[in-house]
């Protein structure tokens, strides 16, 4: 537990509940925002729910545009197309609607649109203004908790095959609306692998070594909510709204408590790895998260343990170490029955591919992995770890 690290607690103005988005006319209005433009992605379109954010808005009296080009991962070369627009078109508020990718191209865009002459690049490299342009972001996937953070992940153009994420107040969105409404029809593979990202955050938080009494109250009930949750909504989302409704508050939580206390290895690993995969960011930190799990479990037994009962799982008369062991269990248990990938070789990586992977992580060693992990890491503890992951 830690106690000397200050920590400073930030929860985002935020709507929440089944319909929530019929409030976004007034909070439009509350934040004086005269031309909107609405950021989001042609998925988005087509489900209908950026129709629905429009008639809200129309509804309320106020004009708003529709930028629908947002991209995974959000592109570099997106991001500045979004600023320039939203500059040159004098927008006063953006509303990203969408899921991670769309409300992190929503940020990034937010800094360049309100500082002229900043790049994506300046982001990456700590270069990170103070003010932003003002923005209200609305969730359609319960899992990236994007919206409760002041981190965003990036794509630069460079060649290097991975993603980036950078950290900046300004990153905080003026208003946030989760409504349970919009993930109603979110597709059962989408459902499982943003649900496994919210999963992730909070059992890296819980398990951080940087967890502290405030990340502990939200990441021990984003586990509750999120493991409980996440089947029933994966196997039949459209009839199962009481578990969207916990889904959707237990992936803010979730955040909430990696922003409190920080994430782990299997965060940290996902930068070259999803690039290199093609995959999700959600599949990538559920792949390794077992394996993570199982080599940092040594750290802390005892919060081991605790995840497994959070988990569900009944460890009377269990020692702590059986009983912390039953958390990777119960994890894998739930990565097999909503079908993610478990192996490297499963989405197309070999042997060969692990001293790039390695590469990438350990340039990121310098920051935050020691400061956040509770088992120090060092590259062949890394390779050993994807490894047993292949
Ligand atoms: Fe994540």
């Amino acid at each position: 537990m830690e106690m000397t690290n200050v920590i400073e607690i930030r929860v985002p103005r935020t709507l929440f509940g089944v319909g929530a988005t019929g409030g976004l006319g007034d909070l439009v209005r509350s934040l004086s925002a005269t031309r909107i433009l609405v950021v989001t992605d042609p998925g988005v379109v087509e489900a209908g729910i950026v129709d629905t954010v429009k008639g809200v808005l129309d509804a309320a009296g106020v004009g708003s545009d529709v930028f629908d080009e947002c991209g995974a991962e959000a592109p570099a070369t997106v991001i500045e197309e979004l600023g320039r627009k939203a500059r040159e078109g004098r927008y006063d508020l953006l509303v990203g609607v969408g899921g991670g990718s769309v409300m992190d191209t929503t940020k990034a865009a937010g800094l360049l649109a309100a500082n002229e002459g900043i790049t994506v690049q300046d982001l990456v490299e700590g270069r990170t203004p103070e003010k932003s342009l003002a923005k209200v972001l609305i969730p359609t996937t319960a899992g990236t908790g994007s919206e409760w953070s002041s981190a965003a992940v990036v794509t630069t153009d460079t060649t290097d095959d991975r993603t980036y994420t950078y950290l900046t107040t300004a990153n905080y969105p003026d208003a946030v609306i989760i409504d349970p409404e919009l993930t109603r029809h979110l597709p059962p593979r989408n459902t499982a692998e943003t649900g496994v990202d919210a999963l992730t955050h909070a059992i890296e938080a819980y398990t951080c070594i940087r967890a502290n009494l405030l990340s502990d109250m939200y990441a021990s009930t984003a586990i509750r909510l999120v493991s409980t949750s996440l089947g029933p909504a994966f196997a039949k989302g459209p009839q199962r709204m009481e578990d969207r409704y916990r889904l959707a508050i237990g992936a803010a939580m979730a955040m909430q408590a990696g922003t409190l206390a920080g994430v782990g290895l299997a965060h940290f690993m996902n930068h070259a790895l999803g690039k290199k995969a093609h995959i999700s960011h959600g599949s990538t930190v559920g792949l390794m998260l077992p394996y993570v799990m199982e080599y940092n479990l040594i750290s802390s037994p005892a919060r081991f343990a605790e995840v497994a009962r959070l988990l569900g799982e009944n460890t009377d008369g269990l020692s702590t170490m059986d009983a912390a062991y039953r958390s990777v269990a119960a994890v894998r248990r739930l990565l097999t029955e909503l079908g993610m990938p478990q192996h490297l070789s499963e989405v197309g990586l070999t042997e060969a591919d692990i001293p790039h992977l390695v590469e990438e992580l350990v340039s990121l060693q310098a920051f935050p992995i020691a400061f956040m992990n509770p088992r120090e890491v060092g590259a062949k503890e890394a390779r050993e770890i994807y490894l047993k992951a292949l």
